[in-house]
């Protein structure tokens, strides 16, 4: 329970609440936890309202086109160390990513990870799409290698291949690199899951 983690596209904490309140037969949470995000609203609420010697929180000035509020440009260095985590994640975030931008967290995954750490993301698969392809879901615009729901707004809603993904990750280093599909009809995203 003393592990790292950076939780990327943490929102308003949902994740880290988890930890915070973690207490499984008296064991608590006693790792570090990072999270990142581009809306500095929510990471405003979120540095005061969680103990900022282990919660840290940082903006993102990640260039996503629908949430940015900085305009950094999409190759966002994340402040923390290098070979600092046990674990990356993220949670519906590849989701409303587009190319760049994915690539960018994802190598910022692997410069974080301590050797052998584990990074998972979930995302959309065009190979298994949700449930709501055909009603809420088409994903039939390609935008580079991403396919994205609409023209408009194309962070809206993302989806990629699995061989994208997969051969990007080996190109980034990483190995034992999979996709975990839920059970269909289960409304969880499919994971992508990594070890450096
Ligand atoms: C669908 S919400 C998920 C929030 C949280 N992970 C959860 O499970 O409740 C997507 C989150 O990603 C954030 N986000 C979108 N683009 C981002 C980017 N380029 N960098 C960092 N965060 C981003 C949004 O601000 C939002 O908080």
């Amino acid at each position: 329970m003393d592990a790292n983690i950076v939780d990327i596209g943490a929102g308003c904490g949902r994740w880290s609440h988890w930890m915070r309140d973690y207490n499984f037969r008296n064991r608590r949470f006693t790792g570090t936890y990072v999270g990142v995000d581009v809306d500095g609203e929510a990471v405003d609420w979120c540095r005061r309202n969680y103990d900022g010697e282990r919660f840290r929180f940082h903006q993102s000035g990640d260039a996503s086109v629908s949430y940015d509020q900085a305009g950094w440009g999409n190759s966002y260095r994340i402040p923390e160390a290098d070979a600092a985590f046990d674990l990356v994640f993220s949670n519906s975030l590849l989701t409303h990513l587009l190319q760049t931008e994915a690539e960018n967290y994802l190598q910022e995954s692997y410069r974080l990870l301590k050797p052998h750490g584990t990074m998972m993301h979930t995302i959309f698969n065009i190979e298994h799409p949700p449930a709501t392809l055909g009603t809420r879901h088409t994903f039939s615009h390609p935008r580079g290698d991403a396919m994205i729901e609409s023209e408009t707004q194309p962070e809206a809603a993302v989806a990629y291949h699995s061989h994208f993904l997969l051969s990007l990750c080996r190109r980034i280093g990483f190995s034992a690199c999979e996709i975990i599909y839920m059970p269909s009809g289960a409304q969880h995203q499919p994971v992508l899951l990594c070890r450096k």
